[in-house]
């Protein structure tokens, strides 16, 4: 048997020889210290989106990515985040931070929830399923939408947590009754209806792309004659475009929204509030929650960041009327921060995709994990362990820029 003694001799010798042999091939050097990132795995959300987009096709990727016009409200809505510091509070007990709540009739581990985007295939072969089990996996609801690539039901059956169903109104009225209906079979526990959509935002990457959604992806909820347009390749236009102009129906008025409340017993959040005016109306027409959002910047580019009227919004509203807000969240801080600014939970679109695309499942698990564990940081952090500590006193408009 070896002594001890010499077991270290032998491990310093061979140490010598790896670092040797390291420092005369640099290139492999960095081979090898990548090889530990991936043991560790990425530990930010940019990380995941830089593998992300080494795994998918340039045009799948710009659609994922991109914003409309010239992506100023796309690049706003995250520089906003930078514009607020997080107040810390000392000396308070913080043994037990709890990021629970109540939302919608549903215990959430944490207040953030998946954003609803449309063909999650474009991202990984099993799309919604693999999503819908991370998501349920960690507590958190998906907002499945209208143009997911897998069925209502198939999604229902695999999830374990909360689902809400994404809209867009169609011009076909029939085929949004008939999806509404079939969600409430499902188990869906709420209706999102997308309201800054009457067409679908300039997005030029997909323009100059000719982008159209690959045959092997569709929107399987939907007659495939409602969704042929998507797939209709043509020179310097966006298939998505061209279908939504076709499809969407930009007639709609808050006068319509009786009519689906009619369809349905469940409750009704409208996704795409960027006024006080508009919430106020919002409210005053039935809706159970609202959503500050600006489509990620995909549609109307000049649109305020989301963070910016957040507070507007939630100020014209009834206390009792959640507000959620998207667009640019990448971090636990940034939930905070919504929070403090009078958000309810946040959705989370891009980074859910990037998981998705990166490593199916598990992906979407371990952004979701690290947005909720960097969010108990932050509680932690900030002395603020329960949800209700949250408030305007948690953030300072910070000029210079995070
Ligand atoms: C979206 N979004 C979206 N919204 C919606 O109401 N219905 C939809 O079908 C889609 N589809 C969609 C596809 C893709 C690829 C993206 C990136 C986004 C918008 C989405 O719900 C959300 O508002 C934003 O994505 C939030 O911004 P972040 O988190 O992506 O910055």
């Amino acid at each position: 048997m070896q002594t001890l003694a010499q077991t270290n001799r032998q491990i310093k010798v061979y140490t010598n020889v790896v670092q040797t042999f390291y420092a005369a091939k640099p290139g492999l050097a960095r081979a090898r210290s990548s090889a530990k990132e991936s043991v560790v795995g990425p530990l930010t959300p940019a990380e995941v989106e830089r593998e992300a987009r080494a795994r998918l096709p340039p045009e799948t990727w710009d659609f994922i990515q991109g914003g409309s016009g010239a992506e100023r409200t796309l690049a706003a809505n995250l520089a906003q985040f930078g514009r607020y510091a997080l107040r810390p509070r000392v000396l308070v007990d913080v043994s037990a931070c709890d990021p629970s709540l109540e939302l919608l009739g549903d215990r959430l581990s944490a207040p953030i929830a998946i954003a609803p985007m449309a063909y999650h295939q474009l991202a990984h072969p099993e799309g919604e399923l693999a999503t819908a089990r991370a998501a349920g996996r960690a507590g958190l609801p998906l907002v499945a939408g209208i143009f997911a690539s897998r069925t209502l039901e198939e999604i229902a059956a695999v999830a374990t947590g909360p689902l809400w169903l994404q809209l867009y109104w169609l011009r076909r009225r029939e085929a949004l009754a008939a999806l509404v209906e079939r969600a409430e079979a499902a188990g869906y526990r709420a209706l999102v209806l997308t309201v800054d959509a009457p067409r679908v935002g300039r997005r030029l990457r997909d323009v100059r792309n000719g982008f159209t959604v690959p045959e092997g992806v569709r929107a399987v909820n939907l007659d495939p004659s409602l969704m042929a347009a998507s797939h209709r390749r043509t020179e310097g236009a966006s298939g998505i475009e061209a279908h939504a102009r076709e499809q969407f129906d930009p007639t709609l008025t808050w006068d319509d929204l009786a009519w689906l409340r009619g369809r349905s017993s469940l409750p009704l959040v409208l996704k795409g509030i960027l006024t006080a005016e508009d919430a106020r109306r919002a409210a005053d027409h039935g809706a159970a929650a609202l959503v500050v959002s600006n489509h990620g910047g995909r549609q109307l580019d000049g649109a305020p960041p989301t963070l910016a009227v957040l507070p507007e919004v939630v100020g014209a509203v009834p206390a009792d009327l959640p507000v959620l807000v998207d667009g640019g969240v990448r971090h636990g801080t940034d939930v905070a921060v919504a929070l403090a600014l009078g958000a309810r939970a946040v959705l989370v679109g891009r980074p859910v995709l990037w998981g998705l695309a990166r490593a199916g499942e598990a992906g979407v698990e371990q952004v979701l994990g690290l947005l909720r564990s960097e969010l108990e940081d932050a509680m932690a952090l900030l002395g603020r362990p329960r949800l209700r500590d949250f408030d305007r006193s948690a953030v300072a408009h910070w000029d210079h820029g995070m």
